[in-house]
């Protein structure tokens, strides 16, 4: 069983990062074997919008995120992780949903059955976040209600989220309950 976390922060010893590490420890201590993808760390573009995906095999971009949507799209559990920027996602973790739209005008959806969501604010703009998350995840998957996993929080400086213990633990149950959900099969 594959489970694939897709981070949208940059902040590399951040309060994102610490927290899918918790998930995924987890998870892989339940049999998973997991991965972590750091967006900021690879080449993923923003969408060009020229609306012509159908017409062309791969996408026109020459970046990481063909590879990367290619993982997204066989993992048998997919993790959304990303600091609330400007109340909603990071611009690194709206490139990647943006670049997604090769897919969806190709008709495909991640074979993903279980997702979760992580975020972590400073004070405010989780619910929008969270929103757009859940409008993206309708769109790009046919996963049940009941599989959709969240572990929302607040922290601000790298380290905090280590401090905040009720937030650490959802994470945690996170990648517990994708496994476990997953074990039960389809
Ligand atoms: C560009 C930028 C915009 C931010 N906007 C918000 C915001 O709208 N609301 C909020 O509560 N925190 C905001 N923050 C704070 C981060 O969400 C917070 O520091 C978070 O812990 C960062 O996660 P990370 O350590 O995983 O990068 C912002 C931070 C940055 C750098």
């Amino acid at each position: 069983m594959k489970l694939l976390a897709i981070i949208g922060s940059p902040r590399l010893k951040g309060n994102t990062n610490y927290l899918v590490d918790q998930a995924l420890e987890e998870a892989a201590k339940l049999g998973a074997q997991t991965e972590k993808l750091i967006l900021s760390q690879y080449e993923v573009n923003p969408c060009l919008g020229h609306e012509d995906c159908a017409s062309f095999n791969s996408c026109q971009q020459k970046d990481d995120a063909g590879w990367i949507l290619d993982r997204f799209s066989k993992a048998d559990g997919v993790i959304l992780a990303t600091p609330v920027y400007y109340y909603n996602l990071s611009a690194q973790m709206k490139a990647f949903i943006d670049r997604n739209y090769f897919l969806y005008k190709h008709g495909r959806k991640s074979q993903a059955r279980a997702v979760g969501i992580i975020i972590v604010a400073e004070v405010e703009g989780i619910e929008d976040t969270l929103h757009t998350l859940k409008q993206f995840i309708d769109e790009s998957f046919n996963v049940r209600e009941d599989r959709l996993f969240i572990a929302c929080g607040y922290a601000n400086k790298p380290g905090d989220a280590k401090n905040n213990l009720p937030l650490v633990e959802e994470a945690r149950k996170l990648g517990r309950q994708m496994v476990e959900s997953l074990k039960k099969g389809s």
